[in-house]
């Protein structure tokens, strides 16, 4: 009798982890669309909290489209806080704050991204590497100095060294059901950056030719973290 209940327990227990836990990454329950599992609660560093973004603008989608390119030279002058801003809101910024959902899509609202600055030359923020947070829209420090020079030394590819700044892409592959899913969100996320960049006069260039392990290397990730791109980003000449 006793070792029944153990074997009813043990299956609830599995019952729970599997269909109805928020993390459970095969899950099929509809909790995985509900806000709290939408957005990233392992910030640790204080917010650096970033001025709103624009909602309007006066470049159309369709010019957006038309003027879209891959951009790899940029003038020397410095991002801005409110261009930096802007950027992020476009590729992962909170829209619908009820639900916790984003500006760019993502399978089943489960938001595979993390996303990180890696400063060179913004105004007013210092050399290094940050995290955005969509939740509070803001920035956690993760680590001060030149991490773009190192991300360069790793990776080669000299967009990454003469960009004001750097996005790096990373997948959460711990709830990610398939890693197809961290591509396809980086590259509807990043599209996102390329559209908002046209009607900002900032351009940038999508980078997966990469080794994973170096990439991980010099921005010191641990292995639950896939980068997807690199994105360099500056203003266009
Ligand atoms: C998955 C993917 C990986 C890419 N990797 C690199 C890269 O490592 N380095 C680079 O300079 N451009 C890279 N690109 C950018 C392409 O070279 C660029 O999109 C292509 O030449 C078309 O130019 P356009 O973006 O200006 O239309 C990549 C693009 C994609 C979609």
């Amino acid at each position: 009798m006793k070792k029944h209940a153990f074997v009813v327990f043990f299956a609830a227990v599995l019952f729970f982890l599997f269909f109805l836990s928020p993390i459970a990454p095969f899950s099929f329950s509809p909790c995985l669309n509900f806000p709290a599992f939408a957005q990233d609660t392992s910030s640790s560093g204080e917010m650096i909290k970033l001025p709103a973004p624009q909602h309007k603008g006066s470049v159309s989608v369709e010019a957006a489209l038309t003027e879209r390119r891959s951009i790899r030279s940029y003038r020397d002058d410095p991002l801005t806080i409110p261009e930096i801003s802007q950027l992020l809101w476009a590729c992962q910024g909170i829209t619908e704050p009820k639900r916790g959902l984003r500006t760019a899509p993502s399978a089943r609202a489960t938001y595979l991204l993390e996303v990180y600055l890696l400063s060179g030359n913004v105004a007013n923020l210092r050399k290094g590497m940050y995290r955005y947070e969509p939740n509070g829209h803001g920035l956690v420090k993760i680590a001060e100095g030149d991490i773009k020079e190192d991300l360069f030394k790793a990776v080669g590819q000299t967009p990454i060294k003469n960009a004001p700044a750097v996005l790096v892409f990373f997948g959460k592959t711990e709830r990610a059901m398939t890693q197809r899913w961290i591509f396809l969100e980086a590259g509807h996320a990043a599209q996102n950056v390329y559209l908002q960049g046209v009607s900002l006069g900032i351009g940038g260039v999508v980078m997966a030719g990469f080794i994973d392990e170096q990439v991980r290397k010099a921005l010191n990730m641990p292995e639950n973290r896939q980068p997807a791109y690199i994105m360099p980003i500056g203003r266009v000449k």
